[in-house]
């Protein structure tokens, strides 16, 4: 169930466009719902907000499922997406994915025992010239090392 302060951030939405295109809101809106749930989205919500948009739901499912900053299961609080692309991989991704799961306990796809951060391997982040890169929530990390990790690893809280 979409919530009355969720609906009103998505109407804020609806009104950039114009009339009869609120379907154009749907990408806002299932992050606005996404952030309320603990960073995912269920079948349910996404069920809400073809409702509320009046889309028909296989729709919205298909947004949903299509880009990777969606989630579909339980996360951590903060989603590590590593961007395992040529460019990225070529400049030594798929190691350091390695090194990131073992620093934080968890291989991708898995959430922290502590709940803090999960990692997920997703396709080019458009930051190919800074290869390698990975997004955590909506920044960016270029020209990652060991170190870097290490560093950006300890600031998250
Ligand atoms: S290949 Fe990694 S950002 Fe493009």
């Amino acid at each position: 169930m979409i919530s009355t302060a969720a609906k009103k951030e998505i109407d804020q939405w609806i009104k950039k466009y114009p009339e009869d295109w609120k379907s154009s809101a749907v990408m806002q809106a299932l992050k606005i719902v996404q952030k309320e749930n603990n960073n995912f989205l269920t079948e349910e919500l996404i069920n809400d907000v073809a409702s509320y948009l009046d889309m028909p739901p296989i729709a919205v499912a298909e947004v949903a499922t299509f880009y990777e900053n969606f989630n579909h299961k339980p996360v951590g609080k903060h989603v590590i997406r590593f961007c395992h692309t040529i460019s990225c991989m070529l400049n030594g991704a798929d190691d350091l994915i390695k090194y990131t799961e073992k620093k934080i306990g968890a291989k991708v796809g898995e959430v922290s025992k502590d709940g803090l951060v999960s990692i997920k391997k997703v396709e080019c982040l458009g930051a190919c010239r800074h290869a390698p890169m990975f997004q955590i929530d909506d920044k960016y990390y270029e020209d990652l090392t060991k170190e870097k990790i290490d560093l950006i690893l300890e600031d998250l809280k």
